[in-house]
């Protein structure tokens, strides 16, 4: 058997972490998402675009479990994730799950200081010791390119690069699996945006993270995403490996969306 079949055999065995199926969530009588099924591997990060409107936001929401959705199933681990008691989800939400949210503001506590953002997390899982945390939030805010010295400052006398920076940190201070990333990079200077990406990229490969990342940012998905999902109109269009949609759209919006890019 050669080298390639072998490899396929491996993957073949290999269950999903995330899987998503039949997603469906209604505001009223207006659609949010609409039958959305996916299966996320180990490791995988998976990119999420479509226009404003589209339903993103909506869904990345309901696989974290921060809306009901009407219909459909997600299952984490081989976990019934909406059958699952709020107190599970939670611990969940805490320990092998985390939450980038577009605005840092939403993601980090305001009042606390930066060193306190990311101990806090760790505390949460059952961390007692202060030196202890104090040294790994250290190491974080380093790792994120925040200087030790801001440590005791807060996120308030940041910038926002800095803050979605110093919101990252919080999140993966504990260690998660799954990573759900809604526009981590929106709102941010184009060099500013560049410089969060590579960042971002170097973390997720080194601790090999799988991640649901949402953008409309078609270069933020070419560079992270290993598989890309086109929406509009709460469903999904078009889904494959990010190199094959980008580079050779098939459905009509999917080209439509690379072609204007391409043309700016
Ligand atoms: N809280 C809400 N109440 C009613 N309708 C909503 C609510 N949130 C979203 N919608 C509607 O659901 C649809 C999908 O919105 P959603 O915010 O998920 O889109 P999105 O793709 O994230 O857009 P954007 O790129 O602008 O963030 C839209 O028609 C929107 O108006
Ligand atoms: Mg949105």
């Amino acid at each position: 058997m050669g080298a390639v079949e072998l490899g396929i055999c491996a993957k073949g065995n290999e269950q999903p972490l995330f899987q998503v199926d039949g997603l469906t969530k209604y505001y009223g009588t207006r659609v949010g998402c609409l039958d959305v099924s996916f299966d996320l591997f180990p490791g995988e990060v998976l990119g999420i675009v479509g226009e404003s409107g589209s339903g993103k936001s909506t869904l990345l929401s309901c696989l974290a479990g921060h809306l009901r959705p009407d219909l459909g199933s997600v299952t984490y681990d081989g976990r019934d994730v909406l059958g699952m008691a709020e107190t599970e989800r939670r611990r969940l939400s805490r320990t092998e799950w985390a939450y980038v949210h577009q605005n840092p503001r939403d993601g980090l506590r305001m009042g606390v200081s930066a060193g306190g953002n990311v101990g806090e997390r760790l505390m949460a899982i059952g961390a007692r010791h202060y030196g202890t945390i104090r040294d790994t939030a250290t190491d974080w805010l380093g790792r994120v390119e925040i200087a030790a010295d801001r440590i005791d400052d807060r996120p308030s006398a940041f910038s926002g690069g800095m803050q979605q920076r110093l919101q990252i940190a919080r999140n993966l201070v504990t260690g998660p699996r799954l990573v759900f990333m809604d526009e981590p990079t929106g709102g941010l200077d184009v060099s500013v945006q560049a410089r969060l990406l590579d960042l971002l990229r170097g973390l997720v490969r080194d601790l090999g993270l799988s991640v649901i990342i949402v953008t409309h940012d078609l270069a933020v998905v070419r560079l992270l995403a290993d598989r890309l999902m086109v929406m509009k109109g709460g469903r999904v269009v078009e889904q494959g490996l990010t190199d094959q949609v980008l580079d050779d759209p098939q459905h009509a919006y999917s080209q439509l969306l690379v072609s204007s890019v391409l043309q700016v």
